[in-house]
């Protein structure tokens, strides 16, 4: 059985998260979506909002979501990881995503392996999500209907 951890920050998970995951589970016998308790920029959503909309957003059996804290070494090897699987939206993903590929190797020999986005998810990033809907604009066609609606209770529109 192979199993592949999907992880990120996922604040919010956006279509083309999954759009990876949903590709990793037409390859891989069992998918691990991890989610970092605490990312590098303080959270928009806690990590129990990520996990709840993560599970509504990913319908398929073989799909786990789980938190971690700590080295993404130390947890896929908790979860029984075979690899790491990562999106890659454009060049400017690959020196960062290159680089934490490596460190993870070096660490305890985990493999990544990248998967190019959907083309029409290139430009997109939970970031840009986010202040794009802080800012007033919509963002429904590019976030699930449960993150596009809990991203306005967060900010909400006047007038
Ligand atoms: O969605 P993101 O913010 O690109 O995800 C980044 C993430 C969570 C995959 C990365 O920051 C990570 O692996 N964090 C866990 C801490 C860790 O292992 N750091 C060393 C990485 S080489």
């Amino acid at each position: 059985m192979t199993t592949a951890l999907v992880p990120g920050s996922f604040d919010p998970p956006t279509h083309g998260h999954i759009d990876v995951v949903s590709r990793c589970v037409t390859i891989f016998d069992r998918v691990v979506v991890g989610v970092v308790a605490n990312p590098s920029k303080e959270p928009l959503f806690t990590i129990e909002e990520r996990k709840a909309m993560l599970i509504e957003c990913c319908p398929w059996d073989r799909v786990e979501i789980a938190g971690f804290d700590g080295l993404l070494v130390d947890f896929a090897r908790e979860v029984g990881a075979d690899v790491v699987v990562k999106g890659l939206r454009a060049v400017t993903d690959f020196d960062y995503e290159l680089q934490l590929a490596q460190m993870n190797r070096h660490l305890s020999g985990l493999m990544t392996m990248f998967v190019a986005t959907k083309p029409e998810y290139g430009y997109l990033s939970s970031s840009l999500v986010k202040e794009v809907v802080a800012l007033g604009g919509t963002v429904e066609e590019l976030v699930p209907p449960i993150v596009a609606k809990a991203l306005e209770g967060r900010f909400p529109r006047h007038g």
